[in-house]
């Protein structure tokens, strides 16, 4: 695997390239996201990886300087996992002094993490725009785990014509059913024990959903599993798939998205909706 640290670096090791797919990451690396490293091979693209742990996705109380990073750790993982090339900007590289243009992105941005996390989607779409401008890849790799984030790039792709493919991989769980994140590590043993009840609560709603029980009453019943389990939920949500626009009777695509507050972690999950 070649590292690059410069831009001249990449340039130089992704001409050497032929159709590659970015997996973009902040680090602290998973097998969710190896799996997104694995569905590009799979789709008979080379993989390149990039780690930055992106300030501007961070609101001003958020957890920039605590989120967990472990460079060597995530090189072994990557090297491993076979990734061709591992992109590593420093923070001149992404937002060199003197720049001033963002992306701001509408529609699927505007609920949910739009509203808990003001700001969090401009940032997250500006450096996957970078990003993307950077690489240069034909397709880019993101998970459903952060269902919002995959509709918000796509949606920019899509408004700014980026020539790139965006594909979407199912969420990596344990083998309790909690999704896999880089902040679980953050969890008690005993929250730990408890935060696959966020699954739990999902799966039983899409049941009741699926069952033609009523949207409101099924969040509502939801959102008090939730706090039954010592959960505070920020919000408990039937969307439309894509606009991720609330949805009050179930049409399709449809999808449950949920994010809670469990101590001193914020937990996000999601599901399909038949
Ligand atoms: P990060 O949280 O590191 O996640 C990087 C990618 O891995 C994202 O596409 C995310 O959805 C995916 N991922 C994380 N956990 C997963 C799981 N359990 N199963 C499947 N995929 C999973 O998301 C970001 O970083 C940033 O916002 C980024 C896109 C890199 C922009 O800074």
């Amino acid at each position: 695997m070649i590292i690059a640290r410069t831009y001249e670096e990449l340039a130089v090791a992704r001409a050497a390239l032929g159709s590659t797919a970015l997996v973009a990451t902040m680090g602290a690396l998973h097998p969710g996201h190896i799996a997104l490293v694995d569905a590009a091979k799979r789709a008979g693209l080379t993989p390149v990886a990039s780690i930055f742990v992106n300030p501007t996705q961070f609101g001003p109380k958020e957890d920039f300087s605590r989120y967990p990073r472990d460079e060597e750790g995530d090189i072994a993982k990557l090297r491993k996992a076979e990734c061709a090339l591992l992109w590593l900007p420093s923070m001149d590289e992404m937002y060199p002094s003197g720049n001033t243009t963002t992306v701001h992105v509408g529609g699927p941005s505007q609920h949910w993490e739009g509203t808990q996390r003001p700001g969090h989607f401009n940032g997250v779409a500006t450096v996957v725009a970078k990003l993307l401008g950077q690489v240069k890849p034909d397709a880019a790799f993101f998970g459903e785990k952060d269902w919002q984030q995959v509709q918000v790039v796509r949606r920019m792709v899509a408004d700014l014509h980026l020539p790139v493919r965006i594909i979407s991989v199912p969420t990596v769980r344990e083998e309790d059913g909690l999704a896999m994140s880089s902040r679980n590590r953050y969890l008690t043993p005993q929250e730990r024990q408890a935060a696959p009840k966020l699954f739990a609560a999902l799966k039983h709603a899409v049941q009741h959903l699926l069952a033609g029980k009523e949207p409101a009453a099924t969040l509502h019943n939801t959102r008090h599993e939730l706090a039954a389990a010592g959960m505070v939920p920020d919000y408990v949500a039937l969307v439309h798939a894509e606009t991720l626009e609330p949805l009050n009777v179930l049409a399709h695509p449809a999808r449950l998205l949920a994010a809670v507050r469990f101590g001193h972690v914020r937990l996000l999950d999601n599901l399909p909706v038949g």
